[in-house]
């Protein structure tokens, strides 16, 4: 599948950004190496602490299916729904990428379906600490 096509999925999944005390809308879109795609959300809470994040969101949902492994995300998101600049995934967010995805995994941002960039896990979690590291 080709990045913007991603890209518009993420887009799409933006929009059911569940975001009333923030205002920032981020959706994701994550590619399986089966060719499924999977798309997430960010989901706050009142109580703050249980927010999820859309990457996070997407990864859950395909890993509750079955899913393990994964070839590329792509994720889109800003305030009230309007990227003013590339989004990048938070630590906490390619930390759970990083237990289930190589150094390799895509990582794509975009300000808007003809503009994105990307950037591999290895790239932005340099050193991870990842499941190997405890066998
Ligand atoms: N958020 C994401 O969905 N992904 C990230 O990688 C960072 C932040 C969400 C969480 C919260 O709902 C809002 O953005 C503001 O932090």
């Amino acid at each position: 599948m080709e990045n913007r096509e991603l890209v518009k999925a993420a887009f799409e999944a933006m929009k059911y950004a569940y975001s009333p005390y923030s205002g920032f809308k981020v959706g994701a879109a994550l590619l399986t190496k089966s060719g499924k795609v999977y798309s997430g959300c960010n989901i706050e809470n009142a109580a703050f602490g249980p927010t999820n994040c859309a990457e996070r969101t997407a990864i859950f949902k395909a890993i509750s299916e079955g899913e393990k492994e994964f070839v590329k995300i792509a994720v889109v998101g800003g305030k009230d729904g309007k990227p003013s600049d590339y989004f990048y995934p938070c630590g906490v967010c390619r930390q759970v990428m990083a237990e289930f995805c190589g150094g390799d995994f895509e990582i794509i941002t975009a300000i808007s379906e003809d503009d994105y960039v990307s950037e591999t896990l290895a790239g932005m979690l340099p050193r991870s600490f990842s499941p190997e590291k405890l066998v």
